[in-house]
């Protein structure tokens, strides 16, 4: 089996990556963690800001593969983190040869411009935004043989992602929830996204590559959501628009995903979609 190193395994898609890694059979998976300590019997703490910790890993461990997805703006210390914890894992994976697979996001776009190719360049708004496109301009100069995965958002239903958590939270709390009709994004299935990602570790793909689904606005995207959840949006769940709201924020991130539709075997369901699959898994 190649081994296959998960950074940020505790993480969203991390850890449904490393659950789908660890059943294929294919991958001796080694899931890495931060904070939230994992239930994996390779689960490993690493923090990503130390180098010297990270080689001393990649070297006793010698993963073929490395899919970083580690670190999201949950705060202004993770986005510190970010361009650091990605020079960490890009120079280790070099000085061992291993494949990297680098997850980047839609949001280095500022949604003026759809479609977003794959070579779009990027248009950051916010910290977040900008830290993500200078790590994709960094790897893209200095190891040209990675892949960098942008996906859109990532939704679940068991457990359900954090969008979609807020939503179910604010109707929970009887609080009011805008949804915003003039932001588009092109959401994927976490098992999608995962299921991508282990084709391509198998591949030689490199380059930036949109992996994503089709677009919606995030007003339709809540009530599917939500319809598949079973729950009543109720009259708290009310249509907004990003104008209204006087936020800056990307208003149409839509992405041709010609490319990845041409690379994958995995085909790039719509949440409706999605949501019978989900369904028809847990009535197994
Ligand atoms: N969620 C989305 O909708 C979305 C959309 C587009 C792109 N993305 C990208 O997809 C990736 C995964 O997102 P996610 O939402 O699944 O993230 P997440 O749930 O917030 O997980 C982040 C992971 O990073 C780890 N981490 C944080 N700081 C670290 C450090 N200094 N060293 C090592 N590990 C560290 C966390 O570990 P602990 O929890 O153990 O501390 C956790 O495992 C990210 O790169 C994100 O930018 C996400």
């Amino acid at each position: 089996m190649k081994r296959l190193l998960i950074t940020g395994g505790s993480g969203y898609l991390g850890w449904r990556l490393t659950q789908m890694a660890t059943a294929s059979g294919e991958w001796e998976t080694f899931p890495t963690f931060l904070a939230n300590r994992i239930d994996h019997p390779n689960g490993l703490r690493l923090d990503l800001r130390d180098r010297a910790a990270t080689e001393t890993v990649t070297a006793s461990l010698r993963p073929e593969v490395i899919i970083h997805q580690a670190v999201s703006p949950r705060n202004s210390e993770h986005i510190a983190a970010m361009i650091p914890a990605a020079r960490h894992i890009m120079q280790a994976a070099a000085e061992i040869g291993a494949r990297l697979i680098h997850v980047s996001t839609d949001m280095i776009w500022d949604g003026t411009r759809p479609p977003y190719g794959d070579d779009s360049p990027p248009s950051p708004l916010t910290p977040y935004a900008e830290a993500k496109a200078a790590i994709e301009n960094m790897i893209a100069d200095e190891m040209p043989q990675t892949l960098i995965v942008r996906p859109s958002l990532i939704y679940g239903f068991d457990p359900i992602d954090k969008q979609t958590g807020w939503i179910v939270s604010g109707i929970r709390r009887s609080e009011t929830v805008r949804l915003f009709t003039d932001e588009l994004r092109c959401p994927i299935w976490v098992d999608t996204l995962a299921t991508a990602l282990l084709e391509l570790a198998d591949s030689d793909h490199s380059g930036r590559l949109n992996i994503a689904g089709r677009p919606l606005n995030r007003w339709d995207f809540g009530m599917k959501m939500l319809a598949a959840l079973g729950i009543e949006p109720g009259p708290n769940v009310i249509r907004s628009t990003i104008a209204e709201s006087g936020l800056a924020r990307p208003a149409d991130l839509t992405m041709d995903t010609s490319k990845a539709r041409q690379w994958l075997r995995t085909p790039l369901i719509s949440v409706d979609e999605a949501a019978v699959r989900h369904q028809r898994q847990a009535a197994r």
